[in-house]
């Protein structure tokens, strides 16, 4: 079998020790000669690289390891770029969230004006990587789960139309398993249909692959009662108190749309105010995640440094990233494995613009993705989707060119924010704020 060249862009994530883990244990289906972390930040990613160079001496010594803050030596002769890059990191994560709940709007990472105000960041830091990657390695492929992926995927579709990007969230993925532990099957044994944008979105169906018996009222029925809150633990990333109080607020989403299953990212467009309610503006999910996650990964990294060995290290596999290997496999093996992707519409979803970037099944093969038609959507979702698409489209286009008025209408149009003079509040807050990463607005 073929022997791949990966870096990982955003070497000093988080996710990067779990992600190198699942990449080893999944050598037998995706094996690796060359490993590489690129990062701007040499201090962060060298105590994750100096800890993971003892973790595959000892475990995976065929692979050549290396981390670097140099483009070329990082994006030379690769066959993937896997990108989870965070621009401004967790400080700006807290800004994002904490500014506008001083205005007693949703702080969030991805939604609203947060996940704006990150877009307008994240823009920059992509544009950059997809340009080393086309400049150092032309043929190469980047699997992209940097967020905000949909101001991202729009960002590529607009600025770079012509790279060879996939865009790809896990909240479905991590859902899904909810879904199959309800069902008593494994996520590979199911199929499903889904549309909607990236952190909006809703299933239409869930089926058995084998039989093509529909699971959908089942679990819509299990939902109703407890969300996507399970009994045993099946997820590796979303297990956070605040993150089970999403699986449960689920229940509520459905309520307003009792036909489909919802992506739980629904939950702050349509109760916002109930989520203002929980949050406390001090202490924010970036604080949390700086508390826990944050500590944890950098801790255990500097336990392997101290002792000189990774064995029972508290690096741990990040199991639900396999997903990542799917991808992967797909262009490398053009295995034809169905995915969800944010991909441009043309028709996917029959009654929705062509242009908009979309999430929905795609067969994935080595040309990269074909989406999968799902047919017309109803006018509620489709009014909703179009709110939220244009005003992700009007990020971009404020970014490109530079523009005071797009972006303060696109906060406008956020079903997230009340008001334009809110909207005009809190813009001029975040651009105090993003001083140095986001271009000039006039
Ligand atoms: P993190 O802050 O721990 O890591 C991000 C790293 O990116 C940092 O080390 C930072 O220095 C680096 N970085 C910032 N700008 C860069 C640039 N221009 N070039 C190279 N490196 C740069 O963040 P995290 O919490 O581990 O998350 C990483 C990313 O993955 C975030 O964008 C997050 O939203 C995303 N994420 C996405 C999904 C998904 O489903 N799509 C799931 C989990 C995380
Ligand atoms: C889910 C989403 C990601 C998001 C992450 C945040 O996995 O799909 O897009 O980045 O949650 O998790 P965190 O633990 O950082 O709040
Ligand atoms: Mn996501």
């Amino acid at each position: 079998m073929k022997k791949f060249s990966i870096v990982i862009a955003g070497g000093g994530s988080t996710f990067t020790p779990g992600i190198v883990m699942m990449l080893l244990d999944n050598m037998d289906r995706f094996p690796i000669r060359e490993l590489k972390l690129y990062d701007n930040d040499g201090e962060r990613q060298g105590i994750l690289g100096d800890a993971l160079e003892i973790l595959l001496k000892e475990q995976a010594p065929e692979v050549k390891f290396s981390h670097t803050t140099d483009p070329e030596a990082a994006f030379t002769d690769v066959d993937f770029v896997m990108a989870h890059i965070r621009v401004g990191k967790y400080a700006m994560r807290e800004q994002d969230e904490k500014i506008p709940l001083k205005y007693g709007v949703v702080g969030q990472e991805t939604c609203g004006p947060g996940g704006i105000a990150y877009g307008m960041r994240s823009i920059t830091g992509m544009m950059e990587i997809i340009d080393y990657m086309e400049k150092y390695s032309p043929d190469a492929w980047m699997l992209n789960y940097s967020n905000p992926a949909a101001i991202v995927a729009e960002a590529c579709r607009v600025m770079r139309p012509n790279s060879k990007v996939l865009n790809i969230c896990d909240m479905p993925v991590g859902t899904l398993r909810r879904m199959s532990q309800i069902v008593g099957k494994t996520p590979d044994e199911l199929e499903v249909r889904y549309f909607g944008l990236n952190h909006f979105g809703w299933w239409t169906s869930v089926k058995d692959k084998e039989t093509g018996h529909e699971y959908l009222d089942e679990i819509k029925e299990y939902v109703a009662e407890n969300g996507y809150l399970t009994q045993v633990e099946v997820d590796t990333q979303h297990m956070d108190e605040s993150w089970q109080a999403t699986h449960k607020k689920a229940k509520d989403l459905l309520a307003i749309e009792p036909r489909f299953l919802p992506n739980t990212y629904l939950k702050y467009y349509f109760y916002p105010d109930y989520e203002v309610s929980q949050s406390n503006p001090e202490f924010t999910r970036a604080n949390e995640v700086m508390a826990g996650r944050e500590k944890e990964v950098f801790t255990a990294a500097r336990g392997i440094i101290e002792k000189g060995t990774a064995e029972s290290s508290g690096f741990h596999i990040d199991s639900h990233a396999s997903f990542i290997v799917d991808l992967a496999r797909a262009i490398a093996f053009n295995t034809h494995e169905r995915m969800l992707l944010i991909v441009e519409n043309n028709g996917a979803i029959a009654n929705f613009d062509d242009d908009a970037m979309v999430e929905v099944p795609c067969i994935v093969g080595s040309d990269g993705p074909e989406p999968l038609a799902q047919g017309k959507i109803p006018n509620f979702e489709r009014a909703l989707m179009l709110q939220q698409v244009t005003a992700e489209k009007m990020v971009v286009e404020a970014y490109i060119e530079g523009s005071y008025q797009k972006l303060w209408q696109a906060l406008s149009l956020s079903k997230i924010v009340p008001n334009a003079e809110v909207a005009k509040n809190l813009l001029d807050d975040l651009i105090e704020a993003n001083k140095g990463y986001w271009p000039e607005l006039s």
